[in-house]
C-alpha cells in the first residue's frame, strides 16, 4: 500500500487509463482522474473527476488553473489514439486529417500537459506518459501499426528533449509499454487483456519512483530499447 500517495491521471474515463485510476485506489493512493465527457469514473468510487481535452490548450490550462496549490507525487498522462484498429495499415493509406490528429493526440498534446502541469508534481514526484512498444525505432522489423508507431516514436523523442531540457531535474520520467491490451485501441485481436497489463504497469511506475532519470520501460519492469 503507498498511503498518502497522490496522482492525477490524463485521460482515464476508459480502457488502459480507467483502470489505472481504478488500481491506484486499489493500492491507497489519492486519485484525481480526467475525462472528456461523462464517463464511467463517475462510479469508480473516492476520486476527484476533472475535465479536460488534452488538444485543446486553453483547456489545459484551465485544468492547471483549477488545481492551483495542489501537489501529485504522480503525473500520468495516458490519453492517446489511433485512426484504425488494423494492425496491418500503413502510412500510404492515411488521410492527412487523420495522421495530423493521430500526431497531435498522442506525441504534442501529451507533452504540452507535462508542460503545463509538471509544476504540480515535488521533486520527488513522477511524471510518466503512456508510450507503447510500437514506440521503440530499435525493435521495429516487423513493421505494422505505421501511423500509430511514428506518434509514439515521436512522443518518446519528445519526452527525451523534455528530459534534456530539465538535465538537473531530479523528478522521475517515464515511457510505459503496456503491452498491446485489448480495448477499444487495442483491438480485439489483442494478447493481453486489461488485468494482465495494468497491475504490472502500476508496479513498475510504484518501483521506479524517487529514482530520476527518464526510462522507457515495459509493464515488467524492463528497459524498451529506443
Ligand atoms: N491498448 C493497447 O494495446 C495499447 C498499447 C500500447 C499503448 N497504449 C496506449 O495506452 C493509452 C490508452 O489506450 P487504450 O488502449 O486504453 O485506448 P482507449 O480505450 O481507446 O482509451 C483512450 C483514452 O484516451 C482518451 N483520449 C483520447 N483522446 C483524448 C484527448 N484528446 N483528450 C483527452 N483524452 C483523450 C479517451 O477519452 P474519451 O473516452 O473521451 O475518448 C480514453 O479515455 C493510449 O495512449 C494508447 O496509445 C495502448
Amino acid at each position: 500500500m503507498a498511503a498518502g500517495k497522490s496522482a492525477l491521471i490524463i485521460g482515464a474515463s476508459r480502457g488502459l487509463g480507467y483502470a489505472l485510476a481504478s488500481e491506484f485506489l486499489v493500492r491507497g493512493w489519492q486519485v484525481t482522474a480526467t475525462e472528456r465527457t461523462p464517463s464511467a469514473l463517475h462510479e469508480l468510487g473516492d476520486l476527484t473527476v476533472e475535465t479536460v481535452d488534452i488538444a485543446v490548450p486553453e483547456q489545459v490550462a484551465a485544468l492547471r488553473e483549477r488545481l492551483a496549490g495542489s501537489a501529485f507525487d504522480l503525473l500520468f498522462v495516458n490519453a492517446g489514439t489511433n485512426y484504425t484498429t488494423d494492425p496491418s495499415a500503413t502510412f500510404t493509406d492515411v488521410s492527412t486529417e487523420d495522421f495530423v490528429q493521430v500526431m497531435v493526440t498522442n506525441a504534442l498534446s501529451p507533452m504540452r500537459v507535462v508542460e503545463t502541469l509538471q509544476d504540480l508534481v515535488p521533486e520527488t514526484g513522477t511524471i510518466g506518459v503512456m508510450s507503447s512498444g510500437q514506440g521503440s525505432v530499435a525493435d521495429n522489423t516487423k513493421g505494422g501499426f505505421e501511423v500509430y508507431r511514428a506518434s509514439k516514436s515521436a512522443l518518446n523523442q519528445l519526452m527525451r528533449s523534455f528530459a534534456a531540457r530539465h538535465a538537473d531535474d531530479p523528478r522521475t520520467l517515464l515511457l510505459m509499454a503496456p503491452g498491446w491490451v485489448q480495448t477499444d485501441l487495442g483491438g480485439p485481436s489483442a494478447r493481453l487483456t486489461i488485468d494482465e497489463s495494468i497491475p504490472g504497469v502500476a508496479d513498475t511506475i510504484e518501483a521506479w519512483a524517487g529514482k530520476g532519470g527518464l526510462h522507457y520501460l515495459d509493464r515488467q519492469g524492463q528497459t524498451v530499447n529506443w
